[in-house]
């Protein structure tokens, strides 16, 4: 299988287990479910996702775990795009290329769409069918996934790129902690959920997450600074990205740099697992983000 048709064969099976679920919620006609709807079909490569089913298949974890926890994860991402887009924070009125939530539905309804969306995941992580997870390792997941979107992970992010310093080592923190622990937190959640577990495999997956998050992130920031390096800057945060800081070269070559990384991690874990699934993945992000 090459690498697009295995995400968007893992794409495909994340959009259908969504909607299902959001198919199950009450007030279907209510705006508050529309919102949820909208932020779920607008789009989203789904990335988190695919990393979860290609490393949980590499551990052999159930597929309905891989779901649940894909589930939880992504319902995360979309609770941390509708907040950051909002007028007190990046002030966005497109994502996707669609109309933001609050643009279409609202800043008070976008407000507490992102908290049922958090809400909703770690209902999922707490209640949801995962074939084969004891409730300590739940517990745990729990305990991983809430201590990596908190204060000492995505939130800490977000404050410190909205009142971003100046220097370097802020802006690689930033990143870190806004984007890195979420992608950081799929791999573990994946890993957690196995039946396998040794130290030195968590941090070999450690250091390829982290790599492949601050990747993903100057990626994201690369894109935002072609389309809007001559236009008005709506967001000041925007301005302390790696490409706007040091320039499109040395972001690439940042990149280059952290993709080795990634890889140097993957041939470690080649001495244990079946990575060739994984490769594919990594192929397709290098190539699309
Ligand atoms: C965008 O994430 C925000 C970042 C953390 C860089 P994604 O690029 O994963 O967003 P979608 O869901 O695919 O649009
Ligand atoms: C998004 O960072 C990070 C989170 C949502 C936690 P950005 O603000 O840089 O991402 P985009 O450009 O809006 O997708
Ligand atoms: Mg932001
Ligand atoms: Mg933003």
């Amino acid at each position: 299988m090459n690498s697009i048709n295995l995400c968007e064969m893992y794409r495909h099976r994340i959009n259908k287990k969504l909607l299902k679920m959001i198919r199950k919620l009450p007030f279907q006609n209510s705006v508050l479910l529309e919102s949820i709807k909208y932020s779920i079909v607008s789009g989203g490569k789904r990335i988190r996702p695919c990393l979860i089913y290609v490393f949980g298949t590499m551990f052999k974890v159930n597929i309905i775990t891989l779901d649940s926890i894909s589930l939880a994860v992504e319902c995360i991402h979309l609770y941390s795009l509708i907040h950051d887009d909002l007028p007190c924070m990046d002030n966005d009125d497109f994502r996707r290329g669609k109309l933001t939530c609050h643009k279409r539905y609202g800043e008070d309804v976008s407000l507490i769409a992102g908290d049922a969306f958090q809400s909703l995941s770690f209902n999922i992580l707490s209640s949801r069918s995962m074939p084969g997870v004891s409730y300590y390792k739940r517990l745990k997941m729990i305990s991983e996934l809430s201590n990596s979107i908190g204060f000492s992970g995505m939130c800490m992010g977000q404050v410190l790129d909205l009142r971003a310093g100046k220097s370097t080592n802020k802006l690689e923190k930033i990143n870190l902690y806004k984007t890195a622990f979420l992608i950081r937190s799929s791999v573990r959640l994946a890993y957690l959920s196995s039946k396998y577990f040794s130290k030195t495999t968590l941090s070999t997956l450690d250091r390829f997450s982290i790599a492949i998050g601050l990747a993903f992130q100057i990626q994201d920031d690369i894109i935002d600074f072609k389309s809007d390096v001559k236009k008005f800057k709506k967001s000041n945060s925007r301005i302390y990205t790696y490409p706007f800081k040091f320039g499109l070269d040395q972001s690439y070559e940042k990149i280059k740099k952290l993709y080795q990384e990634a890889f140097f991690a993957l041939r470690d874990l080649k001495k244990k697992f079946n990575i060739s699934t994984l490769e594919i993945l990594i192929k397709f992000i290098i190539n699309t983000i």
